[in-house]
C-alpha cells in the first residue's frame, strides 16, 4: 500500500485526532525509508514510542471526558500495541533485533487498521451520537442473528 492509498479514509474529521494520526503515520513512513543504524534506530524508536504513548493517553482522556462506552475495548487494543513496541525496543536495545522495513510496515498496517475501525467508531461517537447509537444497535442485532443461527 503506497502513502497516498494509506491516507485515503483515515481522516476521522476530528482535527486534533487527525493531526496526531498524520504525525504518527509520517513518523513510521519516514523511519521505514531511513537507512538503518543501530544507535539512531534506538533513538528513533524511543521517540516514536513516546509519540504513540502520548497519542493513546490523549485519546483515552477524550474518551473519559465524553464517557465513551467502548473505552475499555479500545484501550485494550492501545495497550497491546504499546506492549509490542516496548518489547521490540527492549530486543533492539539488547542487540537481539534489528529494525527493518517489515517492522515499520507492520506498524503502519496496525495503525491504519486501528484508525479505520476503533478510532473511526470513536470519531462517529463524537460527531454524530445518533448514528453511533444506531451502529451499536445494528452490531448487537447482527451478533444476535449470528448467535441464534449457531443454535439451530
Ligand atoms: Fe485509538
Ligand atoms: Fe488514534
Amino acid at each position: 500500500m503506497d502513502v497516498l492509498n494509506r491516507r485515503k479514509g483515515i481522516e476521522i474529521g476530528i482535527p486534533e485526532m487527525d493531526r496526531q494520526h498524520r504525525s504518527m503515520m509520517d513518523g513510521f513512513e519516514f523511519l521505514r525509508r531511513a537507512p538503518r543504524r543501530h544507535a539512531s534506530d534506538v533513538r528513533e524508536l524511543h521517540s516514536i514510542l513516546g509519540e504513540v504513548q502520548a497519542h493513546f493517553e490523549w485519546e483515552e482522556s477524550q474518551m473519559s471526558k465524553t464517557q465513551y462506552p467502548d473505552k475499555a475495548r479500545h484501550g485494550i487494543d492501545h495497550a497491546l500495541q504499546l506492549s509490542n513496541l516496548k518489547d521490540l525496543l527492549k530486543y533492539v536495545e539488547e542487540g537481539h533485533e534489528r529494525l527493518d522495513e517489515d517492522f515499520f510496515l507492520a506498524c503502519l498496517g496496525w495503525t491504519d487498521r486501528h484508525i479505520r475501525s476503533l478510532d473511526a467508531d470513536f470519531g462517529l461517537f463524537l460527531s454524530d451520537r445518533e448514528a453511533w447509537d444506531l451502529q451499536q444497535e445494528l452490531k448487537a442485532w447482527e451478533y444476535e442473528e449470528r448467535f441464534s443461527g449457531m443454535a439451530d
